[in-house]
């Protein structure tokens, strides 16, 4: 597993459970130090319980010798970034061309190469390309194997997979990887094998489209709001047609996070380069690029326009729960914005501190809940951790005229009415 980053490590790990011998290449030498002695360098519930058990038995390593892990190994993933360009919304691929050609100097028997990273289109034929200059043709094969896991369930997901989706046209290459999954597939995940291409473009396409439904119920929901309609209501009863499927379409903030954002970008860019044009989901970009302004007028409504010296929580400020990741969440963009209108911003996260919101006036970070709440005249539910589902709002913030708005529709309607808290949701 070259890239220990969130896919490339959590797939190795689980590799490595499933009985295989797994070797995990990362350039970080303190990250890599850091593994050996069970120092897990992101936030993934159970994740070191795995690590700690797999390296002891000795089937999972961790190096930083790149040639020496590709001269060991029959199936070489490529898990490094592919984060969006600067100034631009393709995906750099220069991490994954630069490992490309590690790989074209340290083979000498067949060996499978298999994209894990999320590239757009084509970028296997690339691959292939930067190989054959220096190794012969009938010693590698480059397949597409895109992964689907989501942060905060990584585990979960890595084990009992919908699908698993091999893009390949050799025929020894896809036996190799369907006996490698064949653990998973006997659990009952569905095993999809098909062109290269189609495998590197179902993965974006996956992406983009649950994107577009969190926000087609997001828009649905600010329409909810001025009809006095519950957008709850209306994500079960779409997803209660099979053909719809009720996953996914939680209204809330903006959705974030290191994928949804920059896969809808840049398989928006790749289709321009094809001449073709996304509408939808360019549409869709621009929406959720929308939605935090949508909010914060709400916001604004809520304080009846008197944002300056008002004392206003954050409870989370991650992107989503479960996860320590900041990527574009739109915590990022609310908590700067209220606190420029003259807010004093408190917020608490469970997993921990952010320096995001360092460089940010009239912005504290809190140790617990209990201090992030005292007085506070609006508490306002960013992110939906289990901890802020069964607060006594009232006893904590000790303020009559307490305000909650909750943006993940995670508290009770009737409980705080009981309460006499003013409480806001979303599609409410
Ligand atoms: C996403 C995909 O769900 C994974 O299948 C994929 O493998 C991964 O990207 C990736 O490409 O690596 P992830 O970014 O970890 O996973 O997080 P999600 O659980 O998908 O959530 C993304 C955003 O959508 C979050 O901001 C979340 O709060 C939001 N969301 C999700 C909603 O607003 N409503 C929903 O109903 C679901």
């Amino acid at each position: 597993m070259i890239g220990t980053g969130y896919v490339g490590l959590v797939s190795g790990v689980c590799f490595s459970d499933l009985g295989n011998d797994v070797i995990c290449v990362d350039k970080d030498l303190n990250k890599i130090n850091g593994l050996k002695k069970g120092i897990i360098p992101i936030y993934e519930p159970g994740l070191d319980e795995l690590v700690k058990k797999n390296y002891k038995s000795g089937r999972l390593r961790f190096t930083t010798d790149l040639s020496d892990a590709i001269k060991k190994s029959n199936i070489i993933f490529i898990c490094v970034g592919t984060p969006t360009k600067k100034n631009s919304n393709a995906a750099d691929l220069n991490q994954v061309f630069s490992v490309a050609g590690e790989i074209s100097h340290n083979i000498k028997n067949f060996k499978i190469i298999v994209t894990k990273s999320t590239v757009p289109v084509t970028t296997g034929d690339k691959i292939e390309k930067i190989l054959i200059r220096k190794v012969l043709k009938k010693n590698f094969s480059v397949v597409s194997n895109p992964e689907f896991l989501r942060e905060g369930e990584a585990i979960r997901d890595f084990n009992f997979p919908d699908r698993i989706v091999i893009g390949t046209s050799d025929k020894k290459a896809n036996k190799l990887m369907k006996s490698l999954y064949s653990p998973l597939l006997s659990k009952g995940a569905e095993y999809l094998n098909t062109s290269r291409r189609g495998a590197e473009l179902i993965k974006y396409a996956s992406n983009a489209f649950l994107a577009t439904k969190i926000t087609f119920i997001n828009e649905l929901a600010n329409l909810a709001e001025k009809i006095d309609v519950n957008i709850e209501d209306i994500s079960i009863g779409m997803g209660l047609d099979k053909r719809i499927g009720g996953r996914f379409l939680r209204a809330g903030p903006a959705y974030g996070g290191s994928c949804f954002p920059k896969d809808t970008r840049a398989i928006v860019d790749t289709a321009k380069q094809f001449k073709t044009d996304l509408s939808i989901i360019r549409n869709v970009i621009k929406s959720n690029e929308n939605r935090s302004k949508v909010l914060l007028n709400r916001v604004s409504k809520i304080l009846k326009n008197k944002i300056r010296n008002k004392k206003v929580t954050f409870l989370g400020v991650t992107f989503k729960a479960n996860t320590d990741d900041m990527r574009e969440s739109s915590s990022l963009t609310m908590i700067p914005s209220l606190a420029k209108k003259g807010a004093n911003i408190r917020y608490y996260d469970p997993s921990g501190y952010k320096k995001d919101f360092d460089k940010i006036k009239n912005v504290t970070f809190c140790e617990n809940i209990k201090m992030a709440c005292l007085n506070a005249d609006l508490i306002i539910i960013h992110t939906e951790w289990n901890d802020f589902k069964s607060l006594n709002f009232k006893s904590l913030s000790k303020k009559k005229s307490l305000i909650v708005y909750d943006m993940r529709n995670i508290l009770s309607h009737e409980k705080m009415k009981r309460e006499n808290i003013k409480y806001f949701s979303i599609g409410k």
